[in-house]
This record gives structure tokens, C-alpha cells and sequence, in this order.
């Protein structure tokens, strides 16, 4: 069974209650999306290995340590997820970055791909799905799902905010994949928002709507 981690981190919490917030605008969202971002990546990189190297510094020979585990992928679903982006590559910048087009049909709540472009190499690398909403669950879901068909094997998925519903299904379709949150709420309503949410991230973003 996948491992589900609220980052519980005050940082993540106090950003999250203005990114929530209705009277948060475009602009002050964008931001928050971002710093959130960067500070939930800290927290979901902390078990990346390490192995040790030799260097000179100035002053002598010294045993210092590298990363040594896999390279990392981020793949954001669009369009949402973009959002988080900038922020994670501010501390992981060699990250290779593969998109996945997703929506949901306001009508099905179904997801529908419309766009897939990934590195070549994802079958070798430590890959982290971002969207700032869990919902229904079906957009990482189906996500995961295209990325474990070309060949991912190492996948975590990281989200703002989750509702019980959204775990429940990754937990039970993909076991293998940890999920990060910065909070998990209450549960969805009847259009399938997460309660309280943030509303819709995308137009939240963007600007839309
Ligand atoms: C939102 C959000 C997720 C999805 C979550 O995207 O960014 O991708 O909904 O809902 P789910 O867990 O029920 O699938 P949306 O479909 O609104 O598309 P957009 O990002 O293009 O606005
Ligand atoms: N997608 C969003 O953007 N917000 C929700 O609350 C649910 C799905």
C-alpha cells in the first residue's frame, strides 16, 4: 500500500491558507503555488541517497557526499501542474520535465488525455507527478496509468491539497506510489471540488474563468 505524507511543515501550512484563500489573487496565487512547491520538494527529496566522493577544497582532500540515486523526472498535468513546476526545478534544476494533458469532463468528471510528451529515458528515472489537486483522483490516476505503459517504474505523486476519495484510488490502483500532500480535506462535493479546496486551480492560476 502506498505511503500518503502530509507535509505538516508550518511554512507549507501558513502559504497554504492564503493559496486557499478567495480573496488571493492571480498574481499572489502564482507565487505561493510556486514557493509551496519548493518547500514541499525539500521535504519529499529528503530520502534521495547519497554516496560518498573525494574533492579538494582549499584547504585539503575531503570524503564530502553527492547524490547517487536515480535521476529525477518531474511530470506535471496540465494544465494545473505547471504551476509547480518552477518551483521544484529551483532546487532539483536537472530535472528532466515530461508533460501529460489531462481534463475533466465537467459533465463525466472522467479524465481525457489529449497530450503526451516525455524524456526518453523515464524508464531510469525517480519520477514525481505534480498537480496542485487530487480529486476524484482520476486525472493522476489515468496519468500514472500512461506513465507506468512506456515504462516508469518509480513514480511518487505530489499535490497541494487531496481529498479522501483522490488517495483512496491511488492507493488502491498504484500501491507502489507514495503520495505527497500538503493537506488532505474533508472530501469532495457534488461537482467534485474538494472541500473546502482551493476551488479551481487552473482558473486560479491562470486567470481564467
Ligand atoms: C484539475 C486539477 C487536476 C484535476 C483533479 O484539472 O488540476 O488535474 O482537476 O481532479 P480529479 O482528481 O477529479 O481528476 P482540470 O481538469 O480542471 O484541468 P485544467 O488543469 O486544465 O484546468
Ligand atoms: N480540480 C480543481 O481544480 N479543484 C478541485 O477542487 C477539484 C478538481
Amino acid at each position: 500500500m502506498s505511503n500518503v505524507y502530509v507535509l505538516d511543515h508550518p511554512l507549507i501550512q501558513h502559504k497554504l491558507t492564503y493559496i486557499r484563500n478567495k480573496h488571493t489573487g492571480t498574481k499572489e496565487f502564482r507565487a505561493l503555488v510556486d514557493e509551496v512547491s519548493a518547500l514541499m520538494a525539500f521535504e519529499i527529496t529528503r530520502d534521495l541517497p547519497l554516496e560518498e566522493t573525494t574533492i579538494e577544497t582549499p584547504v585539503m582532500e575531503a570524503t564530502t557526499k553527492v547524490l547517487s540515486g536515480k535521476k529525477i523526472g518531474l511530470v506535471p498535468i496540465l494544465r494545473a501542474g505547471l504551476g509547480m513546476v518552477d518551483g521544484i526545478l529551483r532546487l532539483i534544476p536537472a530535472a528532466k520535465v515530461g508533460h501529460v494533458g489531462l481534463y475533466r469532463d465537467p459533465e463525466t468528471l472522467k479524465p481525457v488525455e489529449y497530450y503526451i510528451k516525455l524524456p526518453s529515458d523515464i524508464e531510469e528515472r525517480e519520477l514525481i507527478v505534480i498537480d496542485p489537486m487530487l480529486a476524484t483522483g482520476g486525472s493522476a490516476n489515468d496519468a500514472i496509468h500512461s506513465l507506468k505503459k512506456r515504462g516508469a517504474t518509480n513514480i511518487k505523486l505530489m499535490c497541494l491539497i487531496a481529498a479522501p476519495e483522490g488517495v483512496e484510488i491511488i492507493q488502491k490502483d498504484h500501491p507502489d506510489v507514495d503520495i505527497y500532500l500538503g493537506a488532505l480535506d474533508e472530501k469532495l462535493n457534488e461537482k467534485g471540488y474538494i472541500i473546502p479546496g482551493l476551488g479551481d486551480a487552473g482558473d486560479r492560476l491562470f486567470g481564467t474563468k
